[in-house]
């Protein structure tokens, strides 16, 4: 399995960036993501947490990686889990301190159960602590905070101490938004092997089949081609169950006449696929899902189309919406006209309740800012972005015509921003409703 493949150089390259813009006075501290536990004692297959990744590689829990230039005999200590033969047995080798010096490059390293012992004096020290609240580390979360206070408090005395504690996104966010060659790569594998499983799972849509198999289709798909498995639950969505934004009961059967929205992605070797395709379950689009087919088509390309670096989230997003806005109003289910409808959001928002975008990279969901400075971001080269529209017609919205009460169709690609324009990472999985009716016949 490659789920995780360690280039140190990487890493390292990442943390001297980090040490050279955090405030020379700057401590950073990154906990590894909880265990999550469910029940008496079964713990979930371990997630990192994606900035921990990003600097460290490391992916064992409960790790805690401290950065501060200036500690210049060790600006990067790494607190793990030490080694437990015993508990070896049940869970597979750590690492220990020993790995984290020799195989992670830490200047330092120790055991967990010291953090409470060496964190406060190194807090102490610091005049800007960089950590963030509320990420479900309560033990971290707590020593920090009562680290702090004492550290406030001794400020006076000692004329020395942390004034200001600020959020590690504001210098993570912006590297982890600008995608490197590394990154590309795995996107593009992410990206390549949820295309495969879409197409290898779509011929198993008919009548009488159940969200369920459909699911299992693609999740096989993606751990077969050696992904971790799903980078969010899988979407299998039929029917009026395509409403429902994110539908994870996956629990219906398909039934003859319906859409299939199947939304889904592949997490390989950290980094998230996201795709979202809607099939006709029948084999063909009656002409009237055909024409809300198409409209959502329309504002995915016209949204596409507008991807590039100088441009922004913010056009993209209109592009499809006024794509979207004419559509609803030929269907009768709006009245108006584009430029009045795009003033009133709460007439809308009914049918189209989402944005178009969001970044993507370790995190389905990436990091990044969307406004700096309250104005719209342009995009740049290496910045990587769904293009997601989707309308979506309740099944008790009078509005609606009876044909089409109870459809969601949505259409999502993954798309890199490159220095000339865009290139579609998910291109290669058809979109135009011919050809996804040609997916289901294999
Ligand atoms: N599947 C979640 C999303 O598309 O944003
Ligand atoms: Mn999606
Ligand atoms: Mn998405």
């Amino acid at each position: 399995m490659t789920a995780h493949v360690l280039d140190a150089a990487l890493h390292a390259a990442r943390r001297a960036r980090v040490l050279s813009a955090l405030a020379p006075d700057g401590v950073m501290i990154l906990p590894a993501a909880p265990e999550l536990r469910v029940g008496r004692d079964l713990e979930l297959r371990y997630q990192p947490d994606p900035d921990l990744y990003y600097l460290t590689g490391y992916t064992e829990p409960e790790a805690v990686a401290v950065l501060a230039p200036f500690r210049t005999d060790a600006p990067f200590t790494l607190f793990v889990r030490p080694r437990d033969p015993e508990r070896e047995v049940w869970t597979g080798p750590r690492g220990g301190t020993d790995a984290a010096l020799a195989v992670f490059g830490a200047d330092e390293a120790y055991p967990i159960a010291e953090l409470p012992e060496r964190l406060p004096g190194i807090i102490a020290e610091a005049g800007t602590v960089y950590f963030r609240l509320g990420t479900g580390r309560d033990d971290v979360e707590a020593l920090v905070r009562t680290s702090l206070i004492r550290a406030q408090r001794g400020r006076q005395r000692e004329g020395r101490g942390p004034r200001t504690l600020v959020d590690p996104g504001a210098i993570l966010d912006d590297m982890r938004i600008f995608k490197d060659a590394h990154e590309i790569e795995l996107l593009r594998e992410a990206a390549r092997i949820t295309m495969d499983a879409f197409r290898e799972a779509a011929p198993r849509i008919r009548p009488g089949a159940g969200e369920w198999e459909l699911e299992a289709a693609l999740d096989a798909g993606f751990r077969r081609r050696g992904a971790t498995g799903p980078a969010f639950p899988t979407i299998v969505a039929a029917g009026a169950n395509a409403t429902v934004l994110h539908y994870t009961d996956n629990a219906a059967p398909l039934e003859a006449g319906q859409l299939l929205l199947m939304d889904a992605g592949a997490r390989y070797r950290m980094y998230c696929g996201d795709i979202s395709r809607t099939f006709p379950i029948s084999g063909a689009f009656a002409p009237a899902q055909r024409d809300v087919y198409d409209a959502v088509l329309a504002a995915h390309d016209a949204a596409i189309a507008l991807v590039r670096p100088g441009n922004t989230v913010e056009q993209v997003h209109e592009a499809a919406l006024r794509v979207a806005l004419a559509a609803l109003i030929e269907l009768g289910v709006l009245r108006g006209t584009v430029d009045e409808l795009l003033e009133k959001k709460e007439e809308y928002h009914p049918f189209l309740p989402h944005r178009t975008s969001h970044w993507l990279g370790l995190d389905v969901h990436d990091v990044g800012d969307y406004k700096t400075a309250g104005e719209p971001r342009r995009l740049e080269p290496g910045m990587v972005l769904t293009v997601e529209p989707g309308i979506y017609l309740p099944a008790a919205h009078e509005a609606v015509p009876t044909a089409l009460r109870g459809t969601g169709i949505r259409i999502e690609d993954d798309v890199l921003v490159t220095p000339s324009g865009h290139e579609v990472l998910t291109a290669a999985l058809p979109t135009a409703a011919a050809d996804v009716e040609a997916m289901l016949r294999g």
